[in-house]
């Protein structure tokens, strides 16, 4: 059952059906420790759905998911996700939580810490990002780019392998856009292993060893960024391209 490379994740012929929507039309993907890969494509074309897989937030309707050589399965999905964090573009923080709550909720319920380790962990994450002062504020009071700091860092409180972010900056404002992306990128350059969609194509250039491009729930065109960006080969990406850069 285990099969102890340097492969995250390994995804065989994934499908994704909503009703009669097929949103994900046979995907395979692997993602090596110390990848950053960018999923780019046009909306509606399954990039949201591709990574609520990834942990079951969604069930796939077919096709295998493996995490470290281990099938993913209902059964171990809990203990799956531990490794896997999530940030998404609306924060998620628990609105009637304090920051603090917020931080150690998972880990204690999970007793992967105790109260006080997690509390520890969670206050030098805190200041690493220079809201020390922020444990016992509600998420009301803080701003969108606060809050999604504070949901990066909550992602990280488990220590996770790998990084799965949706559009972790959509919903702000351009300077706050630029404190989270320098967040993630401080997280790349210590050699976390990122799945990131993202419509900031300069970052996504800087940032990704790895673009993959979905179109209608399947993988047309994947590169290094410079052959990506520079040389794409399908007439469906250069149009894309033609559009976002
Ligand atoms: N929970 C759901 N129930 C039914 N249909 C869904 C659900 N989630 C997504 N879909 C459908 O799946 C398709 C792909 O959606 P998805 O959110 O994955 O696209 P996306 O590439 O992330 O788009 P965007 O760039 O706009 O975020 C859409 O047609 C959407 O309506
Ligand atoms: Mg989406």
């Amino acid at each position: 059952m285990e099969d102890k490379n340097n492969t995250d994740l390994k995804i065989k012929n994934l499908h994704k059906v909503f009703g009669k929507n097929k949103v994900l039309n046979g995907i395979d993907f692997e993602l090596t420790e110390g990848e950053r890969v960018v999923v780019l494509g046009p909306s509606g074309s399954g990039k949201s759905t591709f990574l609520r897989c990834i942990n079951w937030m969604e069930e796939p309707t077919s096709g295998e998911i493996y995490f470290d050589g281990v099938l993913v399965t209902e059964k171990n999905i809990r203990k799956m996700r531990r490794n896997l964090g999530m940030v998404f573009q609306h924060f998620n923080l628990i609105n009637n939580l304090t920051v603090m709550e917020n931080l150690t909720l998972a880990p204690v319920k999970l007793k992967v810490m105790t109260r006080e380790a997690a509390e520890k962990r969670a206050k030098e994450l805190l200041k690493h990002i220079g809201l020390p002062n922020k444990a016992n504020a509600y998420p009301a009071s803080l701003s969108g780019g606060q809050k999604q700091r504070i949901a990066i860092i909550r992602a990280m409180m488990l220590s996770p392998e790998v990084l799965l972010f949706d559009e972790p900056t959509s919903a702000l404002d351009p300077e706050s856009i630029g404190d989270v992306l320098e967040l993630i990128r401080e997280l790349a350059d210590r050699g976390m292993t990122i799945m990131i969609v993202t419509h900031e194509m300069s970052f996504a250039k800087e940032i990704a060893t790895r673009v993959v491009f979905l179109d209608k729930g399947k993988i047309i065109e994947e590169g290094t960024p410079k052959e990506f960006f520079d040389h794409p080969k399908t007439p469906r990406v250069r149009e894309f391209l033609e559009k976002v850069l």
